[in-house]
């Protein structure tokens, strides 16, 4: 018998299978052979959440959530996030090498090709009001690229998926740039082919009156590696919500607003506008206990920007945002809801209730600070996440769509209700 096998017995039967394991894995589908006879339909596995089921295989990231370990394409997040840019990493995170000083070249140009929005979307972006959510008229901005490019449709076709790559890389950043300013009554500020990638999206972002828009390079290092550490992390949910929506071959704007609108959710990517908001509910380091006895005892919220589905370890890239945050500061000026939040981690990475259930302060606990340092409106922060996010998830579509082993997206269930029953008219109902 094979070494690399399963030995089942079904206890109904006593009948004995063999699963074949491959990569620490045995299919899904393999579980089908055991019956209880030919009426039966097989059995399936439940796994809501999948939080045990590899849904593809992937090259893109590696994590190790025991011991904290962050990868795209076998390189190590901290020298990344040391060395290497936003957009020198989107290339990597995408096409799966680290380009020449050429690739880096044309990637660059296509990008900021691509940077202008069609005046259709600035229009639209304009028809929401002032005070609408960020998140809400980015995910509609995002969507609505599918009316200006139907040839996206073409998702079979690796030239036009190449193209529809840079247009959603490039347009993210200025319709996060347009959203921030529409919220803010300010007028658009247009793409500058002059500055680099970041530059130009701070441009677009806080530009006033000056003459000549020049980006702190502290706070355009600061924000190439925020995005750097937020561009992938293989299936969370909103990657899920691109690759789901990808697999019935929907155009890829249409599944990037899914992705985008997976990301929204507290317990995802707008948990770091939570985390702000609960550091000015804490207020101040003395009232950190009394905070996280109501955490403790299940009366308040979660303790937001901690826990993570995958680490049980530190979050990576929370240790690199620490550091960064205190750099920012040094130009910003220090913000006091840091010693709120140093003093969460430190009471709570000593307390059992986090120690037992392995709970570590993950990517969202620093990044709202840095960004509210930068001046942005915690409703902001989720948009701030999104743009560098869109780099993992054109990834994982590119990677999907080219992909023998995939198919559409179609979960099984288990059903709950009532059997058959006959219609019961209007008079009859109690
Ligand atoms: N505060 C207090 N208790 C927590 C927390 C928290 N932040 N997170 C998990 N727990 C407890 C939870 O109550 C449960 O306890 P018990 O076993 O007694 O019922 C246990 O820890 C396991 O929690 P879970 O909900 O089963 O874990 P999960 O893997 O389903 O959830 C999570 C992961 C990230 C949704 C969760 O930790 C959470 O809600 N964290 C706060 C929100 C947050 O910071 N989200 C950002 C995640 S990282 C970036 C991203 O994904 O976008």
């Amino acid at each position: 018998m094979s070494s690399d096998t399963l030995t089942v017995i079904d206890n109904r039967t006593g009948a004995s299978y063999e699963l074949p394991i491959v990569q620490g894995t045995v299919k899904a589908m393999d579980l089908r052979r055991i019956k209880t006879g030919d009426e039966d339909f097989g059995l399936m596995s439940f796994d809501p959440g999948l939080t045990n089921t590899a849904s593809s295989r992937s090259s893109i990231t590696y994590i190790d959530g025991e011991k904290g370990i962050l990868r795209y394409r076998g390189y190590p997040i901290e020298q990344l996030a040391a060395k290497s840019t936003y957009l020198e990493t989107a290339y990597l995170v995408i096409f799966g090498e680290l380009p020449t000083a050429d690739h880096l070249a044309r990637w660059q140009h296509d990008i900021s090709r691509h940077s202008l929005l069609h005046t259709n979307i600035q229009h639209l972006i304009e028809t929401f009001r002032f005070n609408a959510h960020p998140m809400s008229v980015f995910i509609s901005a995002i969507a609505s690229l599918s009316t200006l490019y139907p040839d996206a449709r073409q998702v079979t076709d690796p030239v036009n998926r190449r193209l529809q790559v840079e247009r959603m890389i490039a347009k993210a950043a200025t319709i996060a740039a347009f959203t921030y300013r529409h919220n803010q009554g300010w007028p658009f500020i247009y793409p500058d082919d002059g500055l680099s990638f970041i530059g130009n999206f701070l441009k677009m972002m806080f530009r006033m009156t000056e003459v000549e828009y020049v980006p702190n390079p502290v706070l355009e290092r600061a924000l190439n590696i925020l995005w750097i550490l937020h561009a992938d992390h293989e299936q969370n949910c909103g990657t899920n919500a691109m690759r789901v929506i990808g697999s019935s071959q929907a155009d890829p704007y249409s599944a990037l607003a899914g992705a985008a609108a997976a990301l929204y959710g507290p317990l995802h990517g707008a948990a770091n506008e939570a985390v702000l908001r609960m550091l000015e509910q804490i207020g101040r380091p003395e009232n950190v206990p009394a905070f996280l006895a109501k955490v403790k005892n299940g009366e308040g919220e979660r303790l937001m920007g901690f826990g993570h589905r995958i680490y049980k370890n530190y979050d990576p890239r929370c240790r690199i945002i620490k550091q960064t945050a205190e750099e920012v500061f040094q130009v910003t000026g220090r913000n006091p809801l840091l010693d709120v939040a140093l003093e969460l981690e430190r009471i709570a990475l000593q307390d059992d209730y986090f120690i037992s259930r392995k709970l570590y302060p993950n990517v969202d606990f620093y990044s709202g600070l840095i960004y509210r340092a930068m001046n942005l409106p915690a409703s902001m922060f989720t948009v701030m996440f999104a743009v560098p996010r869109t780099c993992g998830w054109v990834a994982h579509w590119m990677e999907m769509v080219g992909d023998p082993e995939q198919k559409i997206s179609r979960p099984r269930q288990i059903y709950t209700g009532s059997e058959m029953r006959g219609y019961v008219p209007m008079e009859q109902r109690g």
